[in-house]
């Protein structure tokens, strides 16, 4: 098993003066959930969850050598422009990291960054963001390890995301991602995500229609929502249900059961807010157009018996999930019915995809 000391580099072959990289990583979007976490961004249980296509962040990663320097030298910049709000987060992940990448004091970086989707739409940019940084530096140190195998380059990409936010270790490789140690998963880690590679047809292009039911900021951070599951009175239970779960929807995933999959990824998303509910302090991220929205893709899809399904993340959006040959008819549900409770009426159409992109290389 990897250890994370397996993640430092002995030494490297080439030096590189200066150059750049523009990657984009994709956000996620989990259906078993990852709530409760250790030190050192280990996971309370294991997740898994579908890579989307077009929630991204596209960052680019320019470089120039300096004298080393005591401290990290860098500049910000959000869709082109200085965002100084973003460094505290960017200071924290790359002092997690340096001992992973010890030539981070040796360059002056610009860290160039935009996403896809609107800001403040309520969408995570921290797994896409993270995830970008962390394969833009992967690639600095394969130039200056140049014999570097893809398969090191994805896991400790992976592995370095995941130091910036636990979920983004999802969005580094592959459609589907399961990260944490789980004992019916062979090479599963609470270290990285790695692939799941056994994907049914009939979840090939599965859409995920993100409902914006309510743009403003995070009412309970990440961080301290994780918190709140150590002490919580239900945690061993539900990390154990996890495993469960986790050993449930690979079987669903691979022979195809979408009608197992509503039920085991709607309970996910209820879990996940109940124990938002249950712990202390306690609180409730779903909005009534939550509530409203839930209870109409139940109805349509006991009018209809198509296999619409809804999770959720860390708020009150609602990502509707649905086999893509149903595309047609969930769109125009979306439309007639849910589009009323979302903030403008926005929503954001996307599916599975399949991990970040590298973009310019040079
Ligand atoms: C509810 O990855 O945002 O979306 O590790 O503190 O950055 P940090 O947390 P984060 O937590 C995501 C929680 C979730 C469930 C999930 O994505 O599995």
């Amino acid at each position: 098993m990897l250890k994370p000391s397996d993640f430092i580099p002995k030494n490297y072959s080439q030096t590189i003066e200066k150059g750049s990289f523009q990657w984009s990583a994709p956000s996620n979007i989990a259906l078993v959930k990852y709530w409760g976490k250790m030190e050192n961004q280990i996971p309370a249980n294991p997740s898994i969850s579908f890579t989307l296509k077009n929630c991204k962040t596209i960052t680019k990663l320019t470089f120039s050598k300096i004298e080393r320097s005591p401290n990290f030298s860098f500049d910000l910049l959000f869709e082109g422009k200085p965002k100084e709000s973003f460094r505290p987060k960017i200071q924290n992940f790359l002092e997690r990291v340096e001992v992973y990448l010890p030539f981070l004091k040796d360059y002056h970086f610009t860290i160039d960054t935009q996403n896809t989707f609107p800001h403040s739409s309520g969408i995570a940019s921290s797994a896409s963001g993270m995830a970008a940084l962390a394969v833009n530096f992967m690639s600095l140190e394969k130039q200056l390890n140049p014999q570097m195998t893809a398969e090191y380059f994805n896991r400790k990409a992976s592995f370095l995301a995941r130091l910036g936010s636990g979920s983004a270790c999802r969005s580094v490789k592959g459609k589907v991602v399961i990260w944490g140690n789980h004992e019916e998963t062979e090479n599963s880690s609470d270290l990285f995500g790695f692939e799941f590679a056994e994907l049914h047809s009939n979840f090939e292009n599965y859409q995920d229609t993100i409902l914006l039911v309510d743009k403003g900021e995070k009412q309970v951070s990440s961080t301290v929502g994780h918190d709140l599951m150590n002490n919580h009175p239900f945690a061993e239970n539900r990390f154990e249900q996890a495993h469960q779960n986790l050993s449930k929807i690979k079987n669903i995933l691979k022979i195809g059961d979408v009608n197992e999959f509503v039920k085991l990824v709607e309970s996910e998303a209820l879990t996940l807010h109940a124990m938002m509910m249950t712990s202390m302090p306690y609180f409730i991220l779903m909005k009534p157009n939550t509530l409203e929205i839930i209870n109409k893709i139940w109805k349509f899809r006991e009018l209809t018996s198509i296999s619409v399904c809804f999770t959720l993340d860390a708020g009150a959006n609602v990502h509707v999930l649905y086999p893509e040959n149903v595309c047609e008819e969930v769109l125009q549900f979306i439309k007639n019915e849910l589009v009323v409770h979302c903030q403008n009426e926005q929503y954001i159409c996307d599916e599975i995809g399949s991990g970040t992109q590298l973009i310019i290389d040079n």
